[in-house]
């Protein structure tokens, strides 16, 4: 027996060891290993030499986890909780559980820092130098907590603290896009929910997805498809649903349900779902009082109505605030919300499709309750990689509006693609409506500095799926964290969070940190240039959304005209565009002057922008003294250049990388930089045969034939949805 225990000891702590050192992307930027700078190691050593927390919440127990954990990586060895202050004491706590908080008397700072903000600071208690993580609730506990982490996590200097941070935005919310049940959604592999397995079995998985969202700020979380279904609101499913909510509550992460309007007929066997027909209020009210029997802090409902084939009010002949007023009405006893998405566009209306959600919404402001939100795309169209702000913001001050963000790359290469996309949240956030004169910027509006909006909120389409690594693609986390510390701070920028998660995923050190954020910031331009230069949009493949696909002039699922890219680039002898000025099809009028004249003008148009809104001659003059058809050409080749520089970086920093995560990237950037080359030659031989003009020199000759490319296949793109 003695023998086999001899044996069997070290062979147990030497896996452990391994899996602790598997670098294989689960851990995401929460990794907690040694601080590699000995001087700053030594100096967060004399920092931070015991750690004391009180309360006996579920909350207050995930930070005292969190901190025994991190600290003992970061540190190296095992730090004390402790019960008596000594030097170098970290406490973490509310005035309510710690009566050493209390007698700081924080009051008047925490005062402004409502239910999730936090201080961290530093102070001295009977004489003895101690770090202070202080909050009103215990949730602000946790956020400060890892704030403090990541300070070190980033080697950033914790002796001089004064901190004190609250969340730009209420409801920071993930939508997960993934079908129910039906395995195989929009993410990495599979759904993370595993439906058959609860609400019996809990992976431990769900409790590393809290923490993570928690680490930065992420506090909601829509389980499954805005193509909702209705099964969701069954009790078979509440219990499920309960189960999952249960483990994300310590972590301060709420549960939303997409809701399906015509529920009530599927589920409820009622002839109609108009959504002022009484039987269909009681209905929701029921299914809304069930639903908080289960969970009495149920967030509320997200909601895709009237848009793609989804049912909706207008079925009815009722309105989009008839809608969701309705669902509003349900959830407010029990202090829900609605969020109410506005990315709708008509079945029929030939009206250019951009226009339709300003359209449709613009009448209703101020008319919805005070419960609802509109969720707002960041774009008028659908997550192009690159589109002009939505027009709704600003122009709707009655009603709150949230962003709606993609971390999901749907249209950006899905797991396969390197495509940071901070900046492109970033430049929608920092876009200037004008509403109220210069400086309205979209991010002043939707978290309520210039509007009345009491409810606030950002929302984002996740990546998370499955996966080992979560996001298939290992930058696809930096995507899903860019998402959360932007939904807190609307106004840092992409490179301050590049910079961030480099240092937590990857290393503090300068030789991989300068490049690999470098070029993570130069992501999504690069793509934009490979993919849809110069303002081109919806020009991808049909259905599977992935590769070229300028020529499709039907989609397989539907052949309405506003789902081909001919209705988008509208390219032929005489040039390319949409023209959506005063004189075409207006869409510019949506925005405040001047925005509107910038954009109406071709001359002041952002050239990135330029296809969006005019149509252009092929020798329209470019400011660089280009022709339209030449810049075009330079832009898609400058794409497919840049991505093989990353490339290249990439592959120089192997020896300073582990071997598994080198590996995800590297085998991703082949692919990447292949079917960039497809993206460039499949459109410069597309247009070609408008412009009816030579390929510019310089620019790396297309390599097959138009057909070629009409009929390649795609059949390594994991993520990928539909037909090819
Ligand atoms: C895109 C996407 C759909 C999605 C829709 C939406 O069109 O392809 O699958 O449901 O956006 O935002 O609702």
């Amino acid at each position: 027996m003695k023998t086999f225990l001899r044996i069997l000891i070290p062979a147990l702590f030497i896996f452990n060891l391994t899996a602790l050192n598997a670098e294989d992307g689960y851990r995401l930027w929460l990794r907690y290993d040694l601080v590699d700078n000995p001087v700053v190691l030594g100096q967060y050593r004399k920092a931070v030499t015991g750690y004391m927390t009180d309360g006996n919440s579920a909350t207050a127990t995930a930070v005292k986890n969190e901190l025994q954990m991190a600290l003992k990586g970061l540190l190296g060895s095992q730090v004390p909780l402790v019960t008596e202050v000594r030097k170098g004491t970290l406490v973490a706590g509310t005035p309510e559980s710690s009566k050493l908080i209390a007698s700081l008397k924080l009051g008047e700072r925490l005062g402004r820092l409502g239910n999730e903000g936090y201080l961290i600071t530093n102070s001295k208690y009977k004489g003895k130098k101690i770090i202070v993580i202080a909050a009103n609730t215990d949730i602000g506990v946790l956020y400060g907590t890892f704030h403090f982490i990541r300070l070190m996590q980033t080697q950033q200097g914790i002796d001089n603290l004064s901190v004190s941070s609250s969340p730009g935005t209420r409801v920071r919310i993930l939508n997960h896009w993934d079908m129910l049940p039906v395995p195989g959604g929009r993410s990495a592999g599979n759904t993370i929910w595993k439906w058959d397995d609860l609400p019996g079995k809990l992976d431990p998985r769900y409790t590393d997805y809290a923490r993570a969202n928690a680490s930065i700020g992420i506090n909601a979380t829509v389980l499954t498809n805005v193509n909702a279904d209705s099964r969701l609101l069954t009790v078979e499913y509440m219990e499920k649903v309960a189960a999952l909510a249960g483990v994300l509550r310590p972590y301060g992460v709420k549960v939303y349900l997409a809701a399906k309007v015509t529920a009530p007929m599927e589920i409820g066997k009622l002839n109609t779902a108009d959504p002022l027909d009484k039987d269909v209020i009681a209905w929701w009210k029921k299914a809304a009082d069930e639903l908080y029997k289960y969970i009495p802090d149920f967030g509320g409902f997200v909601v895709k109505a009237n848009s793609e084939g989804q049912p909706g009010p207008l079925d009815y002949n009722r309105t989009h605030a008839d809608g969701a007023n309705l669902l509003a009405d349900a959830v407010a006893p029990h202090g829900g919300i609605v969020m109410w998405r506005a990315f709708v566009y008509d079945n029929k209306v030939p009206e250019d499709r951009i226009k339709q959600p300003y359209n449709e919404f613009i009448p209703f402001d101020g008319k919805f309750r005070k419960n609802v939100i509109l969720q707002v795309k960041n774009g008028p169209l659908d997550f192009q990689p690159r589109e002009p702000f939505h027009p709704l913001f600003g122009a709707m001050p009655k009603t709150p509006l949230m962003p709606e963000f993609q971390i999901m790359q749907e249209y950006f290469g899905f797991t396969t693609h390197l495509v940071f996309l901070a900046p492109s949240y970033e430049e929608c956030l920092k876009s200037d409506t004008y509403c109220k004169g210069q400086g309205s910027l979209v991010a002043k509006i939707i978290d309520g500095t210039l509007t009345d909006y009491e409810l606030t909120g950002m929302a984002g389409v996740s990546n998370i799926g499955a996966d080992r690594n979560w996001t298939g693609h290992l930058f696809g986390q930096s995507n899903w964290y860019a998402f959360g510390r932007l939904a807190w701070d609307p106004y840092i920028s992409s490179s301050e969070i590049a910079d961030e998660w480099v240092r937590m995923t990857f290393s503090n050190k300068d030789e991989i940190l300068k490049p690999v954020s470098r070029f993570m910031v130069e992501s999504r331009e690069i793509s934009v240039n490979y993919m849809t230069p110069l303002g081109l949009h919806h020009i991808m493949a049909a259905a599977s959304h992935y590769g070229p696909g300028p020529w499709v002039d039907k989609d397989p699922r539907n052949p309405r005209e506003d789902w081909t890219s001919l209705y988008y680039h509208r390219a032929d002898g005489n040039g390319i565009g949409f023209d959506r000025t005063t004189t075409g099809s207006n869409a510019v009028g949506q925005y405040f002057p001047p925005v509107r004249d910038i954009y109406n003008n071709i001359a002041t148009c952002p050239e990135n922008l330029l296809l969006w809104f005019h149509r252009v001659s092929w020798d329209h003059k470019m400011k660089s003294g280009r022709t339209l058809w030449d810049e075009l050409c330079y832009k898609y080749n400058d794409g497919v250049n840049q991505i093989r520089e990353v490339q290249q970086v990439w592959d120089r920093l192997k020896p300073l990388l582990d071997a598994e995560r080198y590996e995800n990237v590297r085998e991703r950037l082949v692919k990447q930089v292949r079917d960039a080359r497809i993206w460039k030659d499949g459109c410069i031989v597309y247009f070609q045969t408008h412009s009816k003009k030579p390929i510019p020199p310089g620019v790396e000759k297309p390599e097959h034939d138009l057909e070629w490319y009409k009929t390649h296949r795609y059949t390594d793109i994991p993520g990928m949805f539909g037909t090819p």
